[in-house]
């Protein structure tokens, strides 16, 4: 099964994939993850994407399209997969639709402009494997060590509360077009994001399997 987790920065797409992923046992294609670890590796296209993930901005449609190309050609992809994050654009919607992979669904994760500043305030990555915790809703077990691979959890650089509302403002001018696109190919469905994240989860299995 091929997956598209769709949502608003913060909206629980991570977690939710990552959830799926376990149950389905596909793998989840991030490509926010594949850019950060570029971007620590010092990557070509590392380096040219620091700058407008930093701002909150979009990496350009020809790197993202470009990493994400290759990483579905891989093994572990024969059975299906998962994309967190991409696509972001109509661009790279059509750019998947022309690489002749077939989406089954698309879930788009819903949750208001109000909740995403408190869920990213509170939101601890770890810096060695990228884990991703929260302080509230989803602690590590020992302060601020990943529970996965004892790394440090820390505050990611576009969660800072200005960075947040720009990246609010493009999913919603550039993003968001989206549900309309798979609309029209009857592969929406729409989750509502709840308070706790096993009801979400809950929900999003329910949509995947329905
Ligand atoms: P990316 O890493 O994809 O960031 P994002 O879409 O902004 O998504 P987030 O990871 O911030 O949020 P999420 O929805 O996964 O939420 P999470 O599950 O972590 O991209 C980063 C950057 O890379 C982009 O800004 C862009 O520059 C670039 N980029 C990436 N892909 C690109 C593309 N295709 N094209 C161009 N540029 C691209 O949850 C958030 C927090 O809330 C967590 O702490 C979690 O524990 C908590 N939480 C989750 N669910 C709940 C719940 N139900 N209740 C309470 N808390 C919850």
């Amino acid at each position: 099964m091929n997956l598209i987790f769709l949502g608003a920065p913060g909206a629980g797409k991570g977690t939710q994939a990552e959830y799926i992923s376990e149950e389905l046992n596909i793998p989840t294609i991030s490509t926010g993850n594949m850019l950060r670890a570029a971007v620590k590796a010092g990557t070509d296209y590392g380096l040219k994407a620091k700058e407008a993930m930093d701002s909150g901005a979009l990496v350009s449609d020809d790197i993202v399209i470009g990493i994400l190309k290759d990483r579905i050609l891989e093994d572990d992809c024969k059975n299906g997969f998962i994309l967190d994050g991409f696509p972001r654009t109509v661009v790279q919607a059509q750019a998947l639709d022309n690489m002749g992979v077939t989406i089954d669904k698309v879930v788009e994760i819903n949750v208001a402009d109000e909740k995403i500043q408190q869920r990213l305030s509170g939101r601890r990555v770890c810096e060695s494997c990228g884990n991703s915790y929260h302080i509230d809703f989803k602690p590590t077990k020992v302060d601020g060590v990943c529970d996965a691979c004892g790394g440090k959890t820390v505050i990611r650089k576009d969660d800072e509360p200005a960075t947040v509302l720009s990246r609010l403002a493009t999913y919603h001018e550039v993003t968001a077009p989206l549900k309309d696109y798979y609309q029209a190919q009857g592969k929406l469905v729409t989750v509502d994001g709840q308070e706790e994240i096993a009801d979400t989860k809950k929900l999003t299995l329910e949509a995947v399997k329905a």
